[in-house]
């Protein structure tokens, strides 16, 4: 299976899923995509030896659907047969998503349903949370709200902050996604709960 990954910024969850795609693993990577052309990731993609390619949100600023028809381009000229969003900080519009959808996954940094949407630790941790982790969902127009494929659950600890919550969370995003991943690739999509090592 082609699989293409969107990233805007670090891309550590696209790193631990091109890394993943070895061997007898049923997906490859053939591209990496970001919104923002300075995003670390790109540089981390190539150096793994997949093509990348960039189209600023910026040079869009108002015109979303310009701005995604400039992404699928180079998206569709490789044929891609999963889109992985890792890290990708852009909302996908119903018209964008409805091209992908039923193959197209994200990772979300919070136990959906709770916390759809930003700062998910610090919600947690307002909330008194004794547990946080991360979901990865078929994306639907929906924002973070498409059926579950996994999740990776953490203990919240009394010191906790938004930051060391998500460095928690982070950990067990590297080994969820790449799980989920290489089962969606072989058509299975029985939902993987996994709890921290
Ligand atoms: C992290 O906050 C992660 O929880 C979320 O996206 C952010 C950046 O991830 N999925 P990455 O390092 O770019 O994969």
């Amino acid at each position: 299976k082609r699989v293409a990954i969107l990233i805007s910024g670090g891309g550590s969850n696209m790193v631990k899923l091109v890394e993943s795609m070895t061997g007898d693993h049923p997906g490859r990577a053939v591209i990496v995509g970001s919104n923002d052309p300075a995003a670390a990731g790109l540089a981390r993609a190539q150096a793994l030896g997949v093509p990348t390619f960039a189209v600023d949100h910026r040079d869009f600023r108002g015109d979303r659907p310009g701005f995604e028809a400039a992404l699928l381009e180079p998206l569709l000229a490789v044929r891609p047969d999963i889109l992985c969003l890792a890290g990708f900080m852009r909302i996908l519009t119903p018209d964008f998503v409805q091209r992908f959808q039923g193959r197209m996954l994200n990772i979300h940094p919070s136990l959906l349903p709770k916390y759809p949407g930003l700062h998910t630790h610090q919600r947690a941790l307002d909330a008194g949370d004794r547990q946080a982790g991360a979901t990865v969902h078929l994306v639907t127009p929906e924002l973070d709200a498409g059926p579950i494929l996994g999740q990776a659950r953490v203990p919240v600890l009394p010191q906790d902050t938004a930051d060391t919550l998500a460095a928690r969370v982070l950990t067990q995003e590297h080994r969820l996604y790449p799980q989920v991943l290489r089962r969606f690739a072989q058509g299975d999509l029985t939902p993987l709960t996994l709890t921290a090592a």
